[in-house]
């Protein structure tokens, strides 16, 4: 597992060099570093009133919707990623926006030692547990950060959208509903999914798909009750080359095409 971990550091490190330096204008810096948010409308409606709670942003690469949340009223924000370049851009962008937040370079298997806290509020999205084999663990880890009454929302790429791939204006199924932990899906593109055309090196990554039961069972196994399950029809990213942009940076199917979820979201509650 290990390995696999470490071939996904090195691409994220990578990542982070190029998303910090993004000028394809995805990552919104310059908004976030004038004291503004990068959050899409789907995560900022969902999330609802951040102020005055102590938010832990779990596998918060370069920073960006971290110090938002702050902009957006948190008390406290702390990120967390594995990736020390990320974390290092992180540090660096909430220097130049003069927000307070605290950076944690750490697994998310270990952010409960790592972190030494608890917090009102675990921000996790887009793009995050596609990264790891062990929702269960995942779940556990988030139930261990919150405090009694702390919430969990969760915005992802739907599973069932993970599994397509784009073939003549449709799609297709190209991938298992679920990826066994040991088995994880290989993935070697040359460029990162900003549209930025500077290569990446460190290109192949493994990822594991987690179909809306596994996540929704593992998050009550840990102990939350679920307050809300929504399916959406946009993305933040065009994930397929026909999409079509429908709101500021989120993308749905060309009119015309059969419809599927693309992007799932979560909020639950620790008791
Ligand atoms: C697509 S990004 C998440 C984007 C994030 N929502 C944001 O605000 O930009 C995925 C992140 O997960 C991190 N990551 C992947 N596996 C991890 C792990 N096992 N522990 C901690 N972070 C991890 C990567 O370093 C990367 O920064």
């Amino acid at each position: 597992m290990q390995t696999f971990f470490d071939a996904n550091r090195l691409n994220w490190d990578e990542r982070a060099e190029l998303h910090s330096t993004d000028t394809t204008g995805s990552y919104r810096i310059a908004k976030v570093l004038a004291g503004g948010s990068s959050l899409h409308a789907i995560e900022a409606e969902e999330v609802g009133d951040v102020a005055g709670l102590d938010v832990v942003h779990l596998q918060c690469h370069i920073g960006l919707d971290t110090l938002s949340l702050k902009h957006l009223g948190a008390a406290s924000v702390t990120g967390l990623d594995f990736s020390p370049r990320s974390i290092a851009a992180a540090r660096r962008f909430a220097e130049q926006a003069g927000t307070e937040a605290r950076f944690v370079e750490a697994s998310v298997y270990d952010a409960p030692a790592a972190l030494g806290q608890t917090y009102d509020l675990a921000f996790v999205t887009w793009g995050a547990i596609n990264w790891l084999p062990d929702l269960g663990a995942w779940a556990k880890v988030v139930a261990e950060v919150l405090r009694p009454g702390g919430r969990l929302y969760l915005l992802e790429g739907h599973p069932v959208m993970n599994q397509m791939e784009w073939e003549d204006g449709r799609f297709v199924a190209a991938y298992d509903r679920a990826t066994p932990a040991a088995d994880p899906l290989v993935v070697d593109n040359p460029v990162t999914y900003t549209g930025d055309s500077r290569t990446l090196r460190n290109s192949r990554n493994y990822e594991w798909l987690h179909p809306v039961g596994e996540i929704v069972s593992a998050v009550l196994a840990a102990g939350l009750r679920l307050d809300f399950l929504h399916e959406h029809d946009k993305l933040a990213w065009r994930a397929f080359p026909d999409m079509v942009e429908v709101g500021e940076d989120l993308f749905s199917v060309p009119e015309g095409a059969v419809t599927i979820p693309l992007a799932v979201s979560l909020g639950a509650t620790k008791a």
